[in-house]
């Protein structure tokens, strides 16, 4: 059965462009995203890792550990990298699991053979400090990922445990966001000093709260 949100992320150990990797270890308390490539040497893969080496200090300053899996060896990622540095003019400073065994794969169902047998979709799980899945996305190959969005995200999930606020259609960081459900609106208004805008009863806007 596929992963749920809520289920702790599965644990694994596995060889990485940075060493041997046990994942719920390497993951600490921080946030992680764990994400898969179909194969090494591939064109929307080689923009992704660049485009993921590029966000370093926003996915550092959300405290989020990020890991890369592809299905391929450690030799075949090591004559990946540099084109994927010499592309995109970066680093690669995050690891890349080299999951020749399909292990991990097989762990997160990234594997679709229906699309295809060998290689996997995209697939993105964020995990928190709880290593609790908070999101699953699956893209496929052909696709290559929105980075911005995944930011998004992570601000949302991180607003929603950290201050009891869900995010609106297409929010964007410093807009309102919507007291959860959860919260009275009694509550809200001692919660929130800058204010709660009740449109419905269940329907309450607060300004950001980190802002
Ligand atoms: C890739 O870059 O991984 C890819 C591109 C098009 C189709 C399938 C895979």
């Amino acid at each position: 059965m596929s992963l749920r949100l809520g289920d702790i992320a599965p644990d694994f150990t596995a060889e990485t462009t940075q060493g041997t990797i046990n994942f719920h270890e390497w993951l600490g308390n921080s946030w992680g995203m764990l994400f898969s490539h179909p194969a090494d040497f591939t064109p929307v893969c080689t923009t992704e890792l660049g485009k993921t080496a590029l966000l370093k200090d926003d996915f550092a300053k959300r405290g989020v550990k990020v890991i890369a899996v592809s299905v391929d060896d450690l030799a075949s990622h090591g004559k990946w990298v540099p084109d994927i540095e010499e592309v995109n003019g970066v680093v690669v400073n995050f690891p890349i699991i080299a999951d020749s065994d399909r292990n991990v794969a097989t762990l997160y169902d990234m594997i679709h053979p229906n699309a295809s047998e060998k290689a996997t979709v995209r697939s993105v799980f964020i995990i928190g400090p709880d290593k609790k899945i908070k999101l699953t996305l699956t893209y496929p190959a052909s696709t290559g990922r929105n980075f911005t969005e995944l930011l998004r995200v992570i601000d949302s999930l991180q607003l929603t445990s950290n201050y009891q606020v869900a995010t609106p259609a297409d929010w964007k960081d410093g807009e309102d966001t919507i007291v959860v459900p959860a919260v009275s609106t009694e509550d809200a208004i001692a919660k929130f000093p800058k204010g709660v805008r009740i449109v419905k009863p269940y329907l309450r806007y607060t300004p950001q709260p980190n802002k």
